[in-house]
């Protein structure tokens, strides 16, 4: 019989986190009658007891159109991986015991975790050693296989949609191109949806290695017939098709993942150099990860709360929720993680926008 639950946001920020977070306490609360309590800084949270706090309906009341998340979250914290200094020296060792020992000595019945592959991969590991987790999927990247959508994502779409809008008179104004670099990590979505709804010329996206001849040559081909100004969505992920690749950070032994950024300047500069246009960069960056989430994604939040929420109360422990369609269903963490849902070079979505005269670059 569960009675008192956790919750934790882990990985980067997405806009929806505070929906999902008011949904489990107000569901846990009003309707399972649980006590809840709220996680800090992912599942660093359950290392220091005082990081735990006890949600009441009060302390989720006006957080629905908040970006970020109230628990705060961490990047780059595994507890299968945990970074301490020891004498000066950086010491790497798996200190989950301690974390399994907390949840058993606080009495949580389950911990439901919000994150993306990283720190759903964790929560994972974690059930396979016993922990009763469920997991929620948030992204703005749309990466996760295994659901239609995660949230966050619709926002950030949205955000750079907007931001294309606005470029549109500048460039035009000025007759230059425009490159705006959005994320996505090493998946197009985010360039391909906001690249079609705010009128790009081009869009590069990892999933299709662009030729940079043939980006210059659409962009000559406009001014030839009028329009002196281009503007280019590029995926922060895109390569070209020699495979160059722009990089902040390389992986390394701590934090495996590589921090992409930097294409957008890099296709700017040979855009210049190519077809003698004028061109600027913008780098959306972290401005797509914050602020207030679209009313899909509060919705979508929300449906997830409340149906992971709905697994605990059945004990359905090591499932992750998700979107199929128009219902809200689950599948276990170990089918749903470690295979990227990336944009389909020959799909609808890619066909439809090069049927409008939208170049990849191939
Ligand atoms: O996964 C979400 C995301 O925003 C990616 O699109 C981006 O590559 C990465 O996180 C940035 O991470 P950080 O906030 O650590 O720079």
């Amino acid at each position: 019989m569960i009675k008192r639950i956790g919750i934790s946001t882990g990985g980067g920020d997405a806009p929806g986190l505070n929906a999902v977070i008011r949904a489990v306490v107000r569901a846990g609360n009003l309707y399972y009658r649980w006590e809840v309590f709220g996680i800090e800084n992912g599942f660093d949270g359950l290392l220091q007891p005082d990081r735990l706090r006890i949600m009441t309906l009060k302390d989720v009341s006006g957080i629905l159109p908040r970006g970020g998340t109230i628990l705060g979250t961490i990047n780059r914290g595994n507890p299968f991986r945990h970074t301490s200094i020891v004498d000066g020296k950086e010491v790497v060792e798996d200190i989950t015991p301690v974390l399994i020992e907390n949840i058993k000595t606080i009495g949580l019945d389950a911990i439901v975790c919000i994150g993306g592959d990283g720190t759903l991969s964790i929560a994972r590991d974690l059930h396979r050693l016993g922990v009763p987790v469920v997991g929620v999927p948030k992204t703005i990247d749309n990466d996760l296989s295994e659901t239609d959508y995660t949230f966050g994502f619709n926002t950030a779409v949205s955000t750079a949609t907007e931001a294309l809008d606005k470029l549109h008179t500048t460039a035009e104004s000025h007759h230059r191109g425009m490159v705006v670099e959005v994320m996505g990590r090493n998946a197009g979505w985010i360039a391909l949806e906001a690249g079609i709804g705010g009128g790009a010329d081009v869009i590069l996206i990892p999933e299709i290695p662009f030729k940079m001849d043939v980006v210059c040559r659409k962009i000559k081909q406009r001014a030839m017939m009028g329009s002196r100004f281009s503007i280019v969505v590029v995926a922060e992920g895109a390569t070209t098709d020699s495979g160059e690749k722009v990089l902040l950070e390389k992986p390394t032994e701590k934090y495996e993942a590589e921090r992409l950024g930097g294409i957008g300047q890099w296709v700017a500069h040979k855009i210049n150099e190519g077809t003698g246009m004028e061109t600027r960069t913008t780098v959306l960056g972290h401005l797509q990860r914050g602020g207030s989430p679209t009313t899909f994604d509060r919705v979508l939040a929300t449906r997830f709360g409340v149906a992971a929420a709905g697994l605990v109360a059945e004990e359905k422990f090591g499932r992750m929720v998700c979107l199929k369609g128009s219902e809200i269903t689950s599948v276990p963490l170990d089918e749903a993680l470690g295979k990227p849902k990336r944009v389909d070079p020959e799909g609808q979505m890619v066909k439809a926008a090069e049927m409008l005269g939208i170049e990849f670059g191939r």
